[in-house]
């Protein structure tokens, strides 16, 4: 049984522009199904606006869809209450963009880590110093950062203790939001290597949100590539990179810039029918969807049923892909 599967997941906004009367319709998430394996790292990959916060804050349970609907270890998490949404937070955890957001700036390492320790009754209070460097420890800081305040780290570092903090429920899923994207080229390699260190040792599985495959490349099993609220390939990561099928899979990666290793050459050639025609135009709003295939105005292959036919998520080759050329 997958831990989390989701399954037609729609989530529209209604907003009210100037003194329009009714609402228009934001489609942020419209139609989304992956699931998530015990001890995988599923990757959500797309540019700004496409969805893919809005698909976390619906696996976490912050906000309610509109239709569909997210299992977690075979039940619907929108019908949890009581200890059974208790046991639910413990055990799907977030890291976000931005540490320094997601910390209190008034409090301690020392109490903000020990604050989730105390909540969930983790530890006894003699032992909670103890197993807040034992934590610390886990995440490369050592007990010299305890009193510290979060103004008083760096960016990394303000990231592991958010980390941290994560661990100490023991989740089984830990859903990161472009957790690298405000942080240092350089620190961003070892951030992901702490990631991958913590998955083998506690065996948690991953929701790992990115706008850039390179990220994504080495850290993950399968990639779901979004645009416009919907998932258009969906793949294990080494077939992805072998070939793209999707063309926006395609100039997405003829975009990033491929750092050239005996682990990135081989797929280098296949994606060059992209390369010279790097992603066009802005990506439309999600207020206003193409008629047809949603990526046709900027896509280098579209011939005639583009602009008219909605393609369908269809299965080729073990992968999942919405275009007509397939
Ligand atoms: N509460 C809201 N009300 C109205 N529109 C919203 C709301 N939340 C998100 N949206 C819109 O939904 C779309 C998807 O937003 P979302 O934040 O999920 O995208 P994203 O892929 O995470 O983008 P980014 O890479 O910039 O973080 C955007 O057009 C956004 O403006
Ligand atoms: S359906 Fe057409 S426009 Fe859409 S991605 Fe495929 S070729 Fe391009
Ligand atoms: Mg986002």
């Amino acid at each position: 049984m997958a831990l989390l599967k989701v399954s037609s997941l729609r989530k529209y906004f209604a907003v009210k522009k100037g003194l329009m009367i009714k609402p228009l319709l934001v489609r942020a998430v419209d139609g989304v199904d992956f699931s998530l394996d015990e001890d995988r790292i599923f990757a959500l990959v797309g540019e700004s606006g496409c969805g893919k916060s809005t698909v976390a804050r619906l696996v976490l349970r912050l906000i309610p869809p509109t239709s569909g609907e997210v299992l977690f270890q075979g039940m619907n998490i929108f019908g949890f209450n009581g200890g059974a949404l208790k046991a639910f937070r413990k055990s799907v955890q977030i890291i976000f963009q931005d540490p320094f957001a997601s910390l209190n700036p008034r409090k301690s390492i020392m109490d903000t880590i020990s604050e989730p320790l105390k909540i969930h009754r983790i530890v006894e209070k003699n032992r909670l110093k103890d197993k807040v460097v034992e934590l610390l420890n886990k995440v490369g800081l050592g007990s010299d950062i305890l009193y510290r305040y979060p103004h008083e780290l760096s960016g990394g570092q303000r990231q592991r203790v958010c980390i941290a903090r994560t661990l100490v429920v023991s989740p089984k899923v830990i859903v990161a939001d472009e957790p690298l994207s405000a942080l240092d080229v350089s620190i961003q390699a070892q951030i992901l290597n702490l990631l991958q260190e913590l998955k083998r040792e506690y065996k948690i599985s991953f929701l790992f949100i990115s706008h850039d495959l390179r990220v994504v490349h080495y850290f993950s099993d399968t990639i779901g590539v979004m645009y416009l609220g919907k998932i258009v390939e969906y793949a294990k990561t080494e077939d992805l990179f072998g070939e793209p099928f999707h063309p926006y899979t395609g100039v997405l990666l003829s975009s990033a810039p491929v750092i050239p290793t005996s682990d990135t050459t081989h797929y280098a050639p296949r994606i060059t029918h992209y390369a010279s025609r790097l992603i066009q135009g802005e990506v439309p709003s999600p207020i206003d969807i193409p008629p047809g295939c949603p990526f046709h105005p900027r896509c280098p292959r579209r011939f005639e049923p583009c602009d008219k036919i909605v393609p369908e998520l269809k299965e080729v080759d073990e992968r999942f892909v919405s275009c007509h050329l397939y």
